[in-house]
């Protein structure tokens, strides 16, 4: 599960800039269909995200922390994508896409247990 959460999110992590630069380069259909893909791994992340959840004993702050900052990110991925398709300002976006990813890094290999990075 955990495995599949990380696939997820890197995945999205990888598209989300690849469709910003073909919104660069023009190709709204191609962003478009990217788009569309994201919108599913967004799923899929909460989906394995919330699955990790129901694995745990007892669930803390610290995990709900984990959820609303990973919905966080999640939100942020989609505003960001869609007010630059729009032509939209996105800076103030941006700040908060930094500090929520760090959070979100922190909290899941470093704070949180179920790591594996320290197994
Ligand atoms: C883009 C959004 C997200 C990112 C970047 C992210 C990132 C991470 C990372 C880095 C880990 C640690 C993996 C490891 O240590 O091997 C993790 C674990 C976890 N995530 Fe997420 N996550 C996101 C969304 C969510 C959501 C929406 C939820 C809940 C609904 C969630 C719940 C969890 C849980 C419960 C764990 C296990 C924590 C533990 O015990 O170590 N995540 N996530």
């Amino acid at each position: 599960m955990i495995h599949a959460h990380i696939t997820a999110w890197l995945l999205a992590l990888i598209l989300f800039f690849v469709a910003i630069s073909l919104n660069k380069s023009g190709k709204t259909k191609g962003v478009k269909i990217i788009q569309m893909i994201l919108r599913v791994l967004y799923l899929l992340i909460i989906a394995t995200g919330v699955g990790l959840l129901f694995s745990v004993y007892k669930i803390d702050v610290w995990y709900i922390l984990k959820a609303v900052v990973g919905l966080w990110v999640i939100g942020l991925f989609e505003m960001i994508l869609s007010r630059i398709i729009h032509k939209r300002r996105t800076s103030t976006f941006w700040i908060q896409f930094v500090v929520a990813w760090l959070l979100v890094l922190y909290l899941g290999f470093v704070k949180l247990p179920m790591s594996f990075l320290h197994p």
